[in-house]
Parts: structure tokens; sequence; C-alpha cells
């Protein structure tokens, strides 16, 4: 068995470099799901560390949708929608900017960075964007670490 001393503990840098995120992306079924989808059709490299859960407008993502993807073990969690003047409900991406603002108090009260959500939108022409905001999510949550909130999984 080696000393303890001999054992190197690893920094908080070290550590990140091992890291590979989870980030939930909710992408609304009309614009930014086809966004995702042109990506993957027009085959654009982008990071794959992401999962999509489509819904029917950016305005159905509820604060409680991003906490629940948070505290299930997410360290990103990205809202996406139709580009105002684009929702396919008229107001649900205003809707969605109201929800996102209580969205980001609650995740600081979480003590949470709030840099861990982020709304953004992306029509379904935009394959490139969606592929560039994912790289840059992804990056993004990289360089934060690890969500505390997931601190003590095992695996
Ligand atoms: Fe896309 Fe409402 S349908 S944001």
């Amino acid at each position: 068995m080696a000393p303890k001393a001999a054992v190197k503990k690893q920094t908080t840098k070290e550590k990140n470099k091992e890291f590979i995120p989870r980030i939930v992306a909710f992408a609304c079924n009309w614009c930014s799901y086809a966004g995702a989808d042109n990506a993957g059709v027009n085959r654009m490299q982008h990071n794959p560390n992401f999962r999509i859960i489509r819904t029917m407008c950016s305005g159905r993502v509820t604060p409680g949708f991003v906490i629940k993807a948070l505290k299930l073990g997410a360290d990103g969690v990205l809202v996406s929608g139709c580009h105002f003047g684009d929702c396919h409900y008229i107001f649900g991406n205003y809707k969605a900017v109201e929800q996102f603002e209580k969205t980001k108090a609650l995740v600081r009260t979480l003590g949470l960075d709030e840099k861990r959500v982020r709304l953004e939108w992306v029509s379904a022409a935009e394959g490139p964007r969606w592929a560039e905001i994912i790289d840059d999510f992804v990056k993004q949550i990289t360089e934060l670490g690890p969500s505390p909130l997931r601190q003590n999984e095992r695996h």
C-alpha cells in the first residue's frame, strides 16, 4: 500500500479535464428541435454530450422542468425555442423569457451558478447555430465542472 503522501491529490483543474458534462436541452417542436435535426441531417460536427427533450413550445418549459433535470444529475440545462415573432403559439417564447427569469432565481437559490442554465432561440433553418450553441454551452459547463447537486453520486 502506498504511503498517504505518495498519493497525489487531483486539482480541480485536473478533475475538470476528465469531466464529461451532462447537458439536457429542451427544444421546442417547431423551431429548435427542427434546428437540431437540421444540424444532424447536414452532418454538422458538434459535441454529442447532450440529451434533447422535445416540448411543443419553449413556453411550456417551467422552472420545475429545469430544476428537476438539475436534481436528476444534469450539469447544465439549455432551453431553446423559436425567435420572437416565429412562435407557433404566438407569445409562447415571451412566456419562456418570464419563466426563465424565475428559473435563474431558483438556480441561484440552490447555490448554483446561473451559467448552468441558458435560453437561446434557434430556427428550423439554423442547424449551424444549434451546433455552435451546443459546443459553446458544453465548453462553458466543462469549465464550471460537475454540478454540486451531483457531488455525492457514485457513478
Ligand atoms: Fe417554438 Fe413556441 S413554438 S417557442
